[in-house]
């Protein structure tokens, strides 16, 4: 693995790149290798206040939301062009920050996150309003933007959350203040770059890095209209509070701990495929990550065969090489949460049946852990409850389709799930038993910028993706308009 130089970077508040007041920075490091890639500035109260009033002014000054959708659908579409003209070098700076393998940067993070840029910036277009026709009276209503957004991104996927997060908002004329994970955040920086370059004007999108308390400043600052979060379900419920005080919008997408459920009837080397991608994708640090495999007593055995033959061929090693299929978890914190549950599971009576070794030598310096595997776990146990967001799957027997669904949601998380399946009327129906905001038939993972992403449960609310994501970013205003002689309350009181 070669070693760029160390670099420093700046925060960016009203198009410009600036340091923070304090001139604090922290460090953030290559996953891979434990080195520490960038110095970074650390936003305190008074960066975090200038970055939300020139969001705020932007956004009064009607720079960005009195432009016509057709304006702002040309800037989104120039961002999305330039991502794709750079996309070797974000898709490479991705991975040295948070270690995922240069496959799925290239091929899956930096294509995901420009084509939510192309969807929005053709939504921005699609935003309309309702007219009523009354009897002597016309009634209708304008979508406007919210206002001052904060955005607060995690680390697992930098780019896409942000991608994500800004399409929608940007489309229907908000501002932004966004703030990426101070594990990963190097590509965010550069995408503000991209956003000047494609003439977004000044204010409009600022990008501030700093740790949570970077967050919680943001989320208290009294010019913010609406938060949007992607994080933990701890923060999550701190956010929600904090944000009560003044009304702020919300939208919370936060933890999972996903069923993936193959029935007998399932295509079984299908399911197996799936059910590796479910878990291992991302090093398992995922919202959606398929972490309980729920499999049906009489496929049980033959099915874990199949999956324990095929696990024991994944490339786990340097992200940066393109047969790389596992790299290592993003930081030291999420090393120590993921090695510490694999300690409760063994401990909790559950059967290792693949890997919970760390793996370290010359090609692996980092934080690299083997996908792990837990056989005979039961519901209860904490593997099969908390959210671990690591490589570590637990398998959980099921008899019939009753037990299933009380399994699957027997569990304070509904974000997503899968069915495996066969049987077109047991796959509709079943979906319909589970609590959760998605379901998989016969796929895993799959995730259209055209469909409504989200929670039940404590997974959160509010809806990303889709044109259904317009509604987390506009007020809804209705204009009654009076066309009769007489008006209704014309003379209510005699005069
Ligand atoms: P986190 O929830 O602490 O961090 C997510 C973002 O929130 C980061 O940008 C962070 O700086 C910010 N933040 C932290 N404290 C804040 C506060 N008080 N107010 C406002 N913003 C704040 O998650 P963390 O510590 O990185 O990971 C811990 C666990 O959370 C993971 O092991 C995983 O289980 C879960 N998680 C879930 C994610 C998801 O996509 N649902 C993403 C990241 C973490
Ligand atoms: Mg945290």
């Amino acid at each position: 693995m070669t070693q760029s130089p160390v670099r420093t970077t700046k925060l960016f508040i009203n198009g410009q790149e600036v340091d923070a007041l304090s001139g604090e920075t922290f460090e953030t490091i290559n996953p891979a290798t434990g080195n520490v890639i960038a110095h970074v500035a650390q936003a305190g109260d008074e960066d975090v206040d200038a970055a939300v009033r020139a969001a705020h002014e932007a956004h009064v000054s009607g720079v960005w939301r009195e432009k016509s959708a057709a304006e702002r659908s040309i800037i989104l579409n120039r961002v999305a062009d330039l991502m794709q003209e750079n996309l070797a070098g974000l898709a490479a700076l991705e991975t040295e920050d948070n270690g995922k393998p240069i496959n799925e940067s290239s091929f899956i993070d930096l294509p995901m996150a420009i084509d939510a840029f192309r969807f929005y910036a053709s939504a921005a277009r699609m935003i309309s309003g309702q007219a009523v026709p009354l009897p002597g009276a016309l009634t209708y209503t304008l979508k406007e933007p919210v206002g001052v957004c904060a955005q607060i991104i995690p680390w697992n996927f930098p780019l896409m959350m942000a991608a994500w997060k800004l399409g929608p908002a940007l489309a229907a004329g908000n501002t932004v203040v966004l703030k990426p994970a101070e594990q990963t955040p190097l590509t965010a920086l550069r995408l503000a770059e991209i956003f000047s370059a494609a003439g977004m004007p000044d204010g409009v999108v600022n990008v501030i890095t700093g740790d949570g308390r970077t967050g919680a400043s943001l989320v208290k600052h009294p010019l913010v209209d609406k938060i949007a979060f992607t994080g933990s379900t701890e923060v999550g419920k701190q956010v929600m509070v904090e944000a009560a005080h003044s009304l702020k919008r919300v939208s919370l997408e936060l933890g999972g701990k996903a069923p993936n459920v193959v029935f007998a009837d399932a295509d079984l080397d299908q399911a197996v495929n799936g059910a590796l991608f479910a878990i291992y994708f991302n090093q398992g640090q995922i919202c959606t990550a398929g972490s309980r495999l729920f499999l049906q007593d009489s496929i049980h055995d033959a099915f874990m065969e199949k999956f324990l033959s095929k696990i024991a061929t994944l490339r786990i090693g340097d992200p940066t090489q393109n047969t790389t299929q596992i790299g290592p978890v993003a930081s030291q914190d999420q090393f120590d949460k993921v090695t510490r549950y694999i300690e409760i599971g063994k401990k909790e009576g559950a059967t290792l049946a693949f890997g919970g070794e760390v793996l370290r030598d010359e090609e692996r310096k980092g934080y690299f852990i083997q996908p792990t595997v837990f056989t005979d776990v039961h519901n209860s146990m904490q593997i099969a409850q908390e959210e671990i967001f690591g490589p570590v799957l637990s398998v959980i027997r099921f008899k019939d389709e009753d037990d299933a669904a009380r399994l699957v949601n027997d569990i304070p998380y509904g974000l997503v799930s899968a069915i495996w399946t066969q049987d077109i009327k047991k796959a509709h129906n079943f979906a319909r038993r589970i609590q959760a905001g998605y379901v998989w038939i016969n796929t895993y993972n799959v995730l259209p910028v055209e469909a409504p992403f989200g929670g039940y449960k404590q997974s959160g609310f509010g809806r990303e993706l889709g044109l259904g994501a317009l509604e987390m970013y506009t007020e809804t205003k209705n204009v009654y308009v009076e066309l009769g002689a007489q008006a209704p309350i014309t003379g209510w009181y005699g005069v």
